[in-house]
């Protein structure tokens, strides 16, 4: 495929919630404790959603000021793809109400919903609208409210999971920078390990859940950790060999934020130094498509990142989905 023009990020922005859910706080909702949770995740805290605040709001705000850092109009914008599982509504699209609050009449606006792995999957489509010339600047917006399907009484997943949103403005870089390479993929086989039904649903997802809890997540805990730590390893390796370099070339790497023992197990597998992953677990938890996007973001607005540093952005989620890409950072 002819490739006209490089693509890559020209600006980051995000923006979590203001309410903190602690530790401490689901102590008395749920039997855990801070010790397991930190011990078994690195999550101390998580932010939540306000109940009257729609998520577009959030992606809103991330959005703006995204295309703020990228220094450029907002009406250059020519698409915007908004990457949820947590949409507020299944249509209008998180993308067409961020397009009417920019006031962006006209721009093409859409969902992609890939979960934990959707603002990969979306960087790399915008990628590909890019190189090929269709559009000069794209708006990614990437945003969840997953304590609106997390069910508070079941321990074993309402620990990991919190709100917030992440943007990016895509656009064409000079050569030599962007994006190097990408390697993604899905194992539909093993979707039945993390499920949210949402319009129709089996006996199967009933008994699963507490009664009367229908649209919450459900998922086998080890069994997308071992999917997860192998993959990120596999997927990260094969986009630096893919791109004829080795994991030693990197300055950064970015993986999902799901848990720390998976980061750390999938960094162990290549061989990695940990010094050298950003991670903001910690205060987070994992926010699915948005975790990516808010710690770029973070790391960016914190002076990390130079231009020419080399860095991969890996995720794996619900799908089970996974992508990996390799960027040469242009700003
Ligand atoms: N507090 C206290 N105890 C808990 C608990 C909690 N929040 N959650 C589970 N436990 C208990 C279990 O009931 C189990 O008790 P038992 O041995 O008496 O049955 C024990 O802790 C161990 O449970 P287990 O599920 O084996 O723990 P784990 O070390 O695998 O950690 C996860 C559980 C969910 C943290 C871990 O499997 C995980 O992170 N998986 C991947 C999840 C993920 O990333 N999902 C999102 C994908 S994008």
């Amino acid at each position: 495929m002819t490739k006209l023009y490089k693509a890559g990020i020209l600006g980051t922005g995000s923006c979590l919630p203001q309410r903190k859910l602690t530790n401490a706080e689901l102590e008395d909702i749920v039997e855990t404790s801070d010790e397991w949770i930190v011990k078994r995740t690195g999550i101390r805290e998580r932010r939540i959603i306000d109940n009257d605040m729609p998520l577009a709001k959030l992606a809103v705000r991330a959005a703006e000021n995204a295309i703020h850092d990228a220094g450029i109009p907002r009406e250059e914008i020519e698409l915007i793809i908004g990457a949820t599982l947590t949409p507020d509504y299944l249509c209008p699209t998180l993308a067409c109400s961020v397009q009417k609050e920019l006031g962006l009449k006209g721009v093409p606006a859409f969902d992609m919903n890939a979960a934990c792995t959707g603002f990969v999957y979306a960087l790399n489509t915008a990628q590909q609208y890019i190189e090929n010339g269709a559009y000069k600047y794209i708006l990614i917006v990437a945003a969840e409210a997953l304590s609106r399907v997390t069910d508070y009484q079941d321990r074993k997943t309402c620990v990991l999971f919190g709100d917030g949103a992440g943007a990016a403005v895509v656009g064409r870089v000079e050569d030599g920078t962007g994006i190097m390479g990408y390697v993604t993929g899905a194992h539909g086989e093993l979707g039945h390990n993390l499920t949210i039904p949402c319009l129709y649903s089996t006996e199967e997802d009933l008994a699963k859940r507490n009664e009367g809890k229908k649209q919450v997540v459900w998922m086998d805990g080890s069994e997308v950790f071992t999917f997860a730590a192998r993959i990120m390893a596999e997927a990260t390796l094969r986009v630096v060999t893919d791109a004829r370099l080795s994991v030693g070339d990197l300055d950064y790497i970015f993986p999902h934020q799901a848990n720390a023992r998976i980061i750390q197990n999938a960094v162990k597998r290549m061989r990695y130094p940990i010094e050298k992953v950003y991670s903001n677990l910690e205060r987070t938890g994992n926010i699915s498509a948005a975790s990516i996007p808010v710690c770029l973001d973070e790391a960016s607005k914190a002076g990390m990142l130079k231009k020419g540093d080399r860095i991969v952005l890996v995720a794996f989620g619900g799908g089970l989905t996974y992508g990996a890409l390799l960027l040469c950072w242009s700003r």
